[in-house]
Order: C-alpha cells, then sequence, then structure tokens
C-alpha cells in the first residue's frame, strides 16, 4: 500500500483482513507497506500481515501523539478511524451537554492527527479519515454522531487545498459489524440485521468491505478532498 518510506498509521478495526483469494488480490495489488498501529490498548489488535510495530497512544494526547510521530516518521499514508471515546446517544433536549461536547473527543482526534502527523508525510502521501452515515443522514437520537460526522467531513474539505499537494479523503460507513457493538453473539447478529434490514444493501457491512474503500482513496492519486459512502444505501433507503 504505501510506496516509498512503506510506513503509515492504521486502526485497529479497520485494518484489511481478506477473507478470498480474490478480496486478497485486491488489497494486495500495491506493494506491501509497513504498518504502525496505534490505539491506546493495541494488544488488542488481531495479527496481520504487515504490521510493523504497534503503538500505544492516545490519539486526545498531543505530546504523545507528536512524540509518536517523530519516532516512526516519515509515512505515505496516515489513517485514523479512532472513535476518541464515548459518543452521546439520544434525545438532544433530554442529552448531558457534557456528554453532547466529550462526544467530539473524535475531532480533536482526527485534528491531532492532521496536525501532527502530515508534517511527517511524504509530499505526495495521504491522510484518511472515517466519518459514518449519520453524518448526512441522521436517525432519531443520533444528533451527536450526526454533527461529529459532519464535523469531520468539513474539515477534510476545507484541508484538502491547504495540504495539496498531499490528499485527504474521508470514507463514511453505514452499519459495520465490529466490535463497537460488542462482542459477537446472536443477540448481535439480530440487532444489527434488524437495524440494516431497510438498506438497498440489507445487512451489515463487513469491516473489510471499508477498508476496502480506505485502500481506494489512500492510493488513488487522483482523488482528494471527498467522501466514499460505504454503507449498503443508508443514504438512500425510503
Ligand atoms: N461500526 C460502525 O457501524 C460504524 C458506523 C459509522 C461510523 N463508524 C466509524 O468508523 C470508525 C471505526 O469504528 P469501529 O466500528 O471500528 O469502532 P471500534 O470497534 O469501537 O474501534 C474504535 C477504535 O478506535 C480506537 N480508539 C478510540 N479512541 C481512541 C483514542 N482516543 N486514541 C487512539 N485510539 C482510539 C480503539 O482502540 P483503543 O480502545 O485500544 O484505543 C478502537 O481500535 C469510527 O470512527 C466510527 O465512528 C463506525
Amino acid at each position: 500500500m504505501a510506496r516509498r518510506c512503506d510506513q503509515s498509521i492504521i486502526p485497529l478495526r479497520l485494518a484489511p483482513r481478506p477473507r478470498s483469494k480474490q478480496q486478497y488480490h485486491t488489497i494486495h495489488r500495491h506493494p506491501p507497506a509497513q504498518v504502525v498501529i496505534v490505539s491506546r490498548n493495541p494488544s488488542k489488535a488481531p495479527e496481520a500481515a504487515h504490521v510493523f510495530e504497534r503503538v500505544q497512544c492516545d490519539s486526545l494526547d498531543r505530546q504523545a501523539l507528536g512524540a509518536m510521530f517523530a519516532a516512526h516518521a516519515p509515512y505515505d499514508i496516515l489513517i485514523s478511524s479512532a472513535t476518541g471515546g464515548a459518543r452521546a446517544m439520544g434525545p438532544f433536549m433530554s442529552m448531558d451537554i457534557d456528554g453532547y461536547k466529550n462526544s467530539f473527543a473524535k475531532l480533536w482526534g482526527y485534528a491531532n492527527v492532521a496536525q501532527l502527523g502530515v508534517p511527517h508525510l511524504a509530499a505526495d502521501g495521504a491522510v484518511v479519515l472515517v466519518s459514518g452515515a449519520p453524518a448526512r443522514r441522521p436517525k432519531a437520537g443520533q444528533v451527536a454522531l450526526a454533527s461529529v460526522g459532519a464535523s469531520v467531513e468539513q474539515l477534510v474539505r476545507t484541508l484538502a487545498p491547504e495540504l495539496a499537494p498531499r490528499r485527504i479523503n474521508c470514507v463514511s460507513p453505514g452499519m459495520i459489524d465490529t466490535p463497537m457493538f460488542g462482542p459477537s453473539c446472536a443477540e448481535k447478529t439480530e440487532r444489527l440485521e434488524n437495524a440494516t434490514k431497510a438498506n438497498l444493501v440489507p445487512r451489515p457491512g463487513a469491516p473489510e468491505e471499508v477498508a476496502d474503500a480506505i485502500v481506494f482513496v489512500a492510493t488513488n492519486r487522483f482523488v482528494t478532498g471527498t467522501t466514499v459512502d460505504v454503507d449498503g444505501g443508508w443514504l438512500h433507503k425510503g
């Protein structure tokens, strides 16, 4: 994936894990990257090919993040999908205002990654951030997800001209079967299936499907400042 200095920051859950020969080919058509995985507890990350190092770091800790970037520089690709922390859910009028404000930890984490990471990025490098389908089609109770996601997409649009010729893009997932919804069990499967049965693609997405889009925007040199939806048609359901 990375072309020259062969390093990138990639989040834990969205790392490509090919499930078929064909998908393996899609993911690996680019030269292998040396991947640095960063999170607050990277030991949770599954074994994956090309993992160069696992680093413990909180994206909200600017001092630690700056030191981590400097220690592992330079990079060709920076990817951040960190949620940042807990997000508030439910009706806005009864929402704890501190919970709403704290939901923006995701935006602050991405802002830190961009501001502290881009100086170490190759001149033709790329940044990828992750928003979410509620940014443009929120359901009731998703005011925090919607506000933060929309801010992330606007951050990307605004930074694109400033960072050029480096590129920055966003991927917007719909409902994806990840540990965000708890450990795998029949109840979780049923909950995700119910929540997605009205989508044009009536099932939850797989992390690998989001990872494919991340690889696409990270490596296509004619794409910048945009958001790619990987949501099974969430935006277009009736
Ligand atoms: N899953 C979905 O249905 C869905 C839908 C729309 C959008 N998204 C977006 O997709 C992205 C990935 O979601 P996911 O489903 O993979 O979530 P997840 O399973 O909860 O994983 C989130 C990851 O972020 C890391 N993280 C959280 N706060 C961090 C911080 N302050 N510093 C460093 N790392 C941090 C966590 O690792 P540690 O706990 O070890 O730090 C974890 O690896 C998120 O931005 C989410 O909002 C997901």
